[in-house]
């Protein structure tokens, strides 16, 4: 499945992403060194952040109240806001369009 990277630029890339790992992996794995990551996808650092496209809503896990709890802490946060690291990437999320948030 493809997934849509729009990083701090604006600049798009179509990456392939492996079904199973979580969308976070997926972009630092593409070259994208501006999603830290830092906890390594613990769900406890926020620097994962990104926006995702809406149309997609339906289809991505539920906020746990920890990612909810963390997202509050991000001055950029809008109602597209997700942990990418919360993501797992699978065939149903063929397509999605993801990008980074700013830097908090
Ligand atoms: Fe730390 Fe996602 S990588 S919360």
């Amino acid at each position: 499945p493809k997934l849509q990277v729009v990083n701090r630029e604006g600049e798009e890339k179509t990456v392939e992403g492996e079904a199973g790992l979580t969308v976070m992996e997926i972009i630092r794995d593409s070259g994208f060194d501006e999603l830290l990551a830092l906890c390594g996808g613990c769900c406890s650092c926020a620097t994962c952040h990104v926006f995702v496209d809406p149309a997609f809503k339906d289809k991505l896990p539920a906020v746990s109240e920890d990612e909810d709890d963390l997202l509050d802490s991000s001055d950029h946060r809008n109602a597209d806001s997700r942990l990418s690291c919360q993501i797992n990437f699978n065939d149903d999320l063929d397509g999605l369009r993801v990008t980074i948030a700013p830097e908090d």
